[in-house]
């Protein structure tokens, strides 16, 4: 068996490692039992990389990303780099990732599990079978536009600018991956903006439609404003398929849609760039969930969101939908079956630990290949 797949995991701080931990378990069982060979490399983002390299992400760590066919990423930051300057925080070891890789897609479902029905905010009925896809421009709007800066005036008043720019073609090409990725589901995108009030989200909405006319006849395309979006998630998320959405407004909608879900140790996402020279695309999978600080390295946390997202890896960097498959339904089997970690326990059922979590998932992924 020769490795065909390179993967980049880092881990980053917090629960990141634990819950690395547990994918690796899930690429040494794919290595024996299913004969794919993933050649596996490790470094540092976010804090780690700060106290080991002083930089929340080197130079070689971007290189070895570009040389890798997918990252894994578990989470990143903590209360020891709070206080740090804003320009060498955790968090812009993510932002630097995303820019450098041009990762201008970001995937983020909000699925419920049938299990987990109850542990919504929302009524059970309102959440049962809930299956939205997030898709999140992820390089532009107002993350990344200039000028950004906080000035002092001679007078001692300060004023901060960030600037909310988008360009046809940034708009257009996340809007051809939801529209992808709609004929792969329900064939509907609900486009979220605020044309009433920014040009930008005038602009996104006329793209957005001309390109559904000229390419996607096939899909049902409604636009939808951002303050009404955020109240018709919680009113009647089952409307919607697929969202597509900018920067920032995806940024809190999706917050919004995986607290529908009741766990966000539960979900996964991905960052896809466009297809590079060699044919794949650049791509980074993270969980959702953050680094949890306070439950770290105490076997509490949950390892399924990062055990999704290495599904979400398989699906849509290696095309192995049936791998992926088969790891999306262990995680519902041990759920099935009553374990839960800490975030999602019930009364009545079985609370187990990170790695116990992990031995359980791999011994139904054990039954579903035999
Ligand atoms: C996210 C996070 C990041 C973002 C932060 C940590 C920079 O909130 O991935 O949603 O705002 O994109
Ligand atoms: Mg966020």
């Amino acid at each position: 068996m020769t490795p065909t797949h390179k993967l980049l995991l880092l881990p980053g701080d917090g629960i990141g490692p634990e819950v690395m931990n547990e994918v690796r378990r899930v690429i040494d069982w794919m290595g024996m039992r299913r004969d794919v060979g993933f050649e596996v490399a490790d470094g540092l983002i976010g804090g780690a990389a700060i106290d080991a390299e002083g930089t929340p992400l080197s130079d070689e760590t971007v290189a070895r990303a570009k040389e890798s066919d997918a990252v894994l990423l578990g989470a990143v930051g903590g209360p020891k780099w709070d206080n740090l300057e804003f320009d060498i925080r955790p968090e812009r070891g993510l932002l630097r990732i995303r820019k450098d890789l041009n990762l201008f897609a970001n995937l983020r479902p909000a699925v419920v599990f049938a299990a987990l029905a109850d542990a919504s905010s929302l009524k059970a009925d309102l959440v049962r079978d809930l299956d939205i896809l997030i898709v999140r421009e992820l390089t532009g709007g107002i993350y990344f536009g200039k000028p950004s800066s906080i000035e002092v005036h001679a007078d001692g008043t300060r004023r901060g600018v960030n600037t909310l720019v988008y360009t046809t073609p940034e708009i257009r090409r996340v809007a051809r991956v939801a529209f992808e990725l709609a004929r792969m589901r329900d064939r509907r995108v609900c486009s979220v903006d605020k044309a009433n009030v920014l040009e930008t989200s005038v602009l996104w909405r006329e793209e957005v439609q001309r390109l559904r006319d000229a390419n996607y006849a096939d899909i049902e395309l409604s636009h939808m404003y951002v303050d009404n979006c955020a109240m018709q998630l919680i009113r009647d998320p089952k409307q919607f398929d697929i969202i597509l959405t900018d920067n920032m407004f995806g940024d809190i909608l999706s917050d919004e849609a995986s607290m529908l879900t009741g766990s966000l140790g539960m979900l996964p996402s991905a960052c896809l760039g466009d297809a590079v020279a060699t044919g794949r695309r650049f791509a980074v999978y993270e969980p959702v969930h953050g680094s949890a600080p306070d439950i770290a390295g105490q076997g509490l946390a949950n390892p399924l969101a990062a055990l999704l997202t290495f599904a979400m890896a398989l699906r849509y960097s290696f095309e192995m939908i049936a791998d992926a498959e088969n790891i999306e339904t262990a995680c519902h089997d041990v759920l099935d079956e009553g374990l839960r970690t800490a975030d999602i326990m019930e009364v009545g059922k079985n609370q187990v630990s990170t790695s116990e979590m992990g031995a359980a998932v791999l011994r139904a992924l054990d039954r579903l290949a035999t």
